[in-house]
């Protein structure tokens, strides 16, 4: 079982603000949108581009995020595959507010 890791203070990371974590060796990213605070993690389950990362920023359109390599779109919600030629979701990872901090934990491994 991994621990939960700390991204930002809520009130440094209010709507619209996104960050990287490595949470575990994993690099996840964590977005608040609209107030709710979700994160995926940052690998495009077509050919592994980050979609996050420095120097690829993916666009975020609403609930979606599109890989900067191919165009491929995901639910940031769920990590779905929502467009080719993406076709497997990538992993959703669980949130929360904690005494003021934003965090994620990775529970694949749990
Ligand atoms: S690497 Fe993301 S769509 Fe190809």
């Amino acid at each position: 079982m991994t621990g939960w890791v700390d991204v930002a203070p809520l009130a440094e990371f209010g709507a619209g603000a996104r960050a990287i974590v490595d949470v575990d060796g994993a690099e996840v990213a964590v977005f608040n949108i609209e107030g709710a605070i979700h994160a995926i993690e940052d690998v495009c389950s077509h050919d592994a581009e980050c979609l996050l990362c420095e120097g690829a920023e993916g666009e975020v359109d609403g609930f979606e995020i599109v890989c900067p390599r191919h165009g491929a779109r995901f639910d940031i919600r769920t990590g779905k595959a929502l467009t080719a030629p993406a076709y497997e979701d990538i992993a959703s990872l669980p949130t929360r507010v904690h005494g003021g901090m934003v965090q994620v934990r990775d529970d694949r491994w749990d």
